[in-house]
């Protein structure tokens, strides 16, 4: 069912700029409605200006009209079973929810599915903050 998006997040490892960390990261979602998204990772010679592939693919979903993610998959080639980091998981939780199924792969395609609730528990949910606080 999800070999389609790890086509898409295999196809898009393949366009990473890595030049320092030499570790392509693809990562893609589906919306509710069906559609994909995909991105890379992209490195800067000033190291802590690179950003990951689940953030890429995130911008691709903001400016493809957001909506909702139901699933997630990540691929490394060097390391089976990449997981987002701690900065990606908060990122993306803000468009999916605890259900929204992450697919973690090898280089073949899925081999573990993981849901947000099991990798993200007690996000930061301030509700004071909350999407559509009229203060
Ligand atoms: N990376 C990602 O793209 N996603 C993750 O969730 C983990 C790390 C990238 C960032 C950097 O370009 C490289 O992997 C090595 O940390």
């Amino acid at each position: 069912m999800s070999k389609d998006l790890f086509d898409a997040a295999f196809a898009a490892m393949q366009k990473a700029h890595a030049p320092y960390s030499r570790f392509p990261v693809g990562a893609a979602v589906r919306t509710s409605d069906g559609r994909v998204y995909s991105g890379c990772n992209i490195e800067v010679i000033s190291y802590p200006e690179g950003w990951c592939a689940e953030t890429t693919t995130l911008s691709h979903f903001v400016m493809g009209g957001g909506g909702t993610i139901t699933d997630i998959v990540v691929v490394a080639e060097k390391k089976a079973k990449c997981t987002p980091c701690g900065g990606c998981r908060q990122r993306l939780a803000e468009f999916a929810g605890p259900d929204t199924r992450l697919h973690l792969c090898d280089n073949d395609g899925i081999v573990e599915t993981l849901t947000m609730r099991d990798i993200f528990p007690y996000g930061f949910e301030a509700e004071v903050l909350g999407k559509g606080n009229p203060a």
